[in-house]
């Protein structure tokens, strides 16, 4: 099966055409699961699936997890999260101002893939922001390429974002747990390809590197994942599907204003 793509602004993942998740077979599935580890993010328009659909759809491409700090929809769809703006929140949205790849300070086990759904979509609002870290890793000068051949990033669940978190943590009433904190690699090969894995929003230093140039790397790269030659900024109608790996694609949400919206979210192992 040869499914029809094409690729999002600045070479950042790819749209799928033509197909209806309703009717998914293996051979779908299987072929979807290509491209979203090719490519590091997949657009789906207008699906519109119902819960047990979408739940389903999740399944193919791996193990949904219960993600512990979101509420589930209901105890049929436990791994569906409802993540909902309301028009007179005036916090920031859920995981906005920085760029970041999910759950990057777990040590073991971090769930590899985040899928949304929009529900309810305002418009001229609430793009979520991706950045390819298969594009950014390509373009990175030789020497700097050399210098964090073997570097690993300490991310920390109490890093940049951690702002964000804390202050919608407040407002629903959820007391903050224990920060957590994790060493990974920073140059990590996915589907053969070399891609950066630096998540801003939990970087906190960068290890393995030269000591008097680790804090140089660390706001060279931070730096290097947000401009704009790596950015796509996409912008949803109600019923699309994004799916996205965080190996290999950083993300944030943008701001939004008086208006509400309703994504539903499923994390994947
Ligand atoms: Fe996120």
């Amino acid at each position: 099966m040869n499914l029809s793509i094409s690729l999002g602004k600045n070479n950042v993942g790819a749209y799928i055409k033509d197909i209806n998740l309703k009717s998914l077979d293996q051979n779908l599935a299987t072929e979807i699961k290509k491209i979203l580890n090719q490519f590091g993010v997949i657009f789906i328009k207008e699906q519109n699936l119902d819960p047990e659909t979408y739940q389903n759809f999740a399944k193919t491409i791996g193990q949904p997890v219960v993600y512990p700090r979101l509420k589930g929809l209901d105890e049929k769809f436990p791994f569906i999260n409802v993540i909902e703006r309301k028009p007179d929140d005036k916090n920031l949205s859920f995981g906005s101002s920085w760029l970041h790849q999910d759950t990057s300070y777990l040590a073991y086990n971090r769930p590899r893939y985040t899928m949304l759904m929009g529900k309810e979509i305002p418009t001229g609002q609430g793009n979520t922001i991706f950045s390819s870290g298969f594009n950014a890793y390509d373009k990175l000068p030789d020497d700097i390429k050399e210098k964090i051949r073997d570097a690993t990033g300490v991310f920390s669940s109490a890093g940049p974002i951690a702002v964000t978190r804390l202050e919608r943590e407040k407002e629903m009433g959820i007391k903050s747990s224990e920060s957590m904190e994790a060493e990974h690699p920073i140059v990590i090969t996915v589907d053969g390809k070399k891609t950066l894995y630096v998540s801003p929003g939990h970087l906190m230093k960068i290890r393995n590197v030269k000591e008097d140039e680790a804090e140089y790397l660390k706001d060279y790269l931070v730096n290097h994942v947000n401009k704009e030659e790596f950015i796509f900024s996409y912008e949803w109608t109600k019923g699309d599907i994004c799916l996205w790996d965080n190996l290999s694609i950083l993300h944030m949400a943008s701001e939004i204003k008086n208006c509400r919206r309703v994504m539903h979210r499923i994390t994947i192992k």
